[in-house]
């Protein structure tokens, strides 16, 4: 089959194509260093020709609700309405564990993310990962606080990347 990525540079999107390829399927990866911006449509075109399926596993760094609301409905839409005209068999999407009921920013954009998802015309699936252990050194990294990083205080139970990768794909 072939599988479009999109976020497939990213965190957990390396460990989804490696999966997809695994498994011996060919890979499209979107994202913008790949020449593609879902948020704006650039380059999109018809990168989606031909897909028998899309994992949706992009990401944008933020901590306001606005602006992740207005990333995610833009980039998950624009990809699910090319999914759609590219007939494509099936939209998966990576979502987070409690983003109904936690009152953070950044999941503001993630329940309309899945809304978008499950209003396409194309038939879908949303996975529900708890953090990677790799978030912590995400989070480190985003701290743009000089040598000193705060952590904030949270109950997890997380999960490997690359095991979530797996499950997607
Ligand atoms: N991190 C966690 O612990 C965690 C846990 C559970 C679920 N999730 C979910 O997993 C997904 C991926 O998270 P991640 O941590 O792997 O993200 P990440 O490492 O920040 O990767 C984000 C990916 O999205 C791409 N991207 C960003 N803006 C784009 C745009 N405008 N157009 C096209 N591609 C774009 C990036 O590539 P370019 O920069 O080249 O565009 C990159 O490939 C997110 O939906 C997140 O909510 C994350």
């Amino acid at each position: 089959m072939r599988i479009v990525v999109a976020g497939g540079t990213g965190t957990v999107g390396r460990h989804t194509v490696e999966a997809v390829r695994a498994a011996g399927h060919d890979t499209v990866v979107l994202s913008r260093s790949r020449g593609v911006d879902l948020v704006t449509g650039e380059g999109l075109g018809h990168a989606l020709a031909g897909a028998d399926a899309v994992i949706d596993v992009t990401s944008i760094e933020t901590r306001n609700a606005s602006e992740a609301i207005e990333f995610f409905t833009a980039a998950t839409g624009n990809l699910a309405a090319a999914a759609a005209d590219a007939g494509a068999g099936h939209l998966v999407l990576l979502s987070i564990v409690g983003i109904d009921r936690i009152p953070y920013d950044y999941y503001a954009g993630k329940i309309a993310q899945e809304k978008v998802v499950e209003a396409s015309r194309v038939p879908w699936t949303i996975l529900r990962a708890t953090q990677f252990h790799e978030f912590a050194a995400q989070m480190f990294t985003r701290a743009k606080m000089g040598p000193l990083h705060l952590a904030p205080r949270a109950r997890t139970q997380p999960v490997a990347a690359r095991e979530v990768g797996a499950r997607l794909a």
